[in-house]
């Protein structure tokens, strides 16, 4: 394989000079101002390395990806209870499709798509207020990646909570089935500051080695969640991570993933590598149009694959 460093900052290039990028998300108000020239890239090897170019070191609003820690901190307060009340199966619908709760009585199809995000966050409040589950999320994710520099954008959780109200519908629909244990404005209110977390690509893939290593912090070299948990939820990403784009992914890409509508993506290479990509134009199913071109790239150029 050639030198990784020259494959990343390659492919950056590439990227950085494609005509089409994708439509920026403008159903939250302030998604819509980031300008789509943007494009980062961060891969951290199982030995530590970081290997980073273009805008990685610039923080974007994660979105969707911030789903990916929340099911893992959920899991570790509720254990596996959680699967009582959201699915492992993918929707094969858009990530905030209402359709199938009618007539799967209440239950999300799996803990990505919008309305099982929003069960996991039900889950986080445990009793709590927002504002603590909130505060808990965000000191794991500083912990996860190393670093006390990720934060979450008050500005983008309030803008999404003034036009959110797909996510409310789904948040009300599943209190009317008794899935939802708290109010449906506590439970959007730990998901909309859970998607406000603001990270850089550098960031990002710090925060998932411990997907690449077993559920263990390479930082510590402690466990944050078992072998088995890890895998599990590497295997929700792969399945699931792109909605109803899941199956083009792991067709073209062969990693898990988890994209999220600021247009970033982590992908997880198990035993090898955690790698972060951003670039806020979506294609039309709401995932980063040069990210999933990137991740693409990456695979070939370094036979990265699960299959
Ligand atoms: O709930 C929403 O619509 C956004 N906060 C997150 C959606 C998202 O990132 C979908 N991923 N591509």
């Amino acid at each position: 394989m050639d030198d990784l460093g020259d494959i990343v900052g390659s492919i950056a290039a590439q990227m950085s000079a494609e005509a089409d990028r994708g439509r920026v998300a403008d159903y939250i108000p302030a998604l819509a101002r980031v300008s789509p020239d943007h494009f980062g890239i961060a891969v951290v090897t199982a030995d530590g390395t970081l290997h980073a170019a273009g805008d990685a070191q610039l923080p974007f609003s994660v979105q969707s990806v911030s789903k990916v820690f929340a099911l893992t901190l959920a899991l570790d307060r509720v254990g596996d209870d959680l699967w009582k009340r959201v699915g492992r199966e993918p929707s094969g619908s858009a990530f905030n499709s209402i359709v199938q709760l009618e007539s799967e009585r209440g239950i999300p199809r799996n803990p990505f798509i919008n309305a099982g995000a929003i069960v996991v966050s039900d889950a986080l409040l445990a009793g709590q207020h927002a504002r603590e589950a909130i505060g808990d999320l965000l000191r794991f994710v500083r912990f996860l990646a190393d670093d006390d520099g990720v934060t979450i954008d008050s500005e983008v959780a309030h803008s999404e909570a003034g036009t959110g109200f797909r996510n409310f519908a789904l948040a009300n629909y599943m209190k009317a089935f008794g899935n939802l244990d708290n109010a449906v404005e506590e439970a959007c209110k730990v998901y909309f500051h859970q998607c406000a977390l603001t990270m850089s690509c550098c960031q990002l893939a710090m925060a998932g080695r411990f997907l690449m290593a077993d559920g263990v912090h390479p930082g510590t070299g402690r466990p944050v969640i078992t072998p088995e948990r890890a895998r599990r939820i590497n295997a929700l990403m792969l399945t699931c991570g792109h909605y109803d784009g899941s199956g083009e992914f792991a067709f073209r890409v062969g990693i898990p993933g988890k994209s999220g509508v600021g247009g970033g993506i982590l992908a997880i290479v198990p035993g090898k590598a955690s790698i972060a990509v951003w670039s806020p134009g979506l294609n039309e199913r709401g995932n980063s149009k040069l990210g999933s071109l990137a991740l693409e790239k990456l695979a070939e150029r370094t036979g990265w694959s699960v299959f």
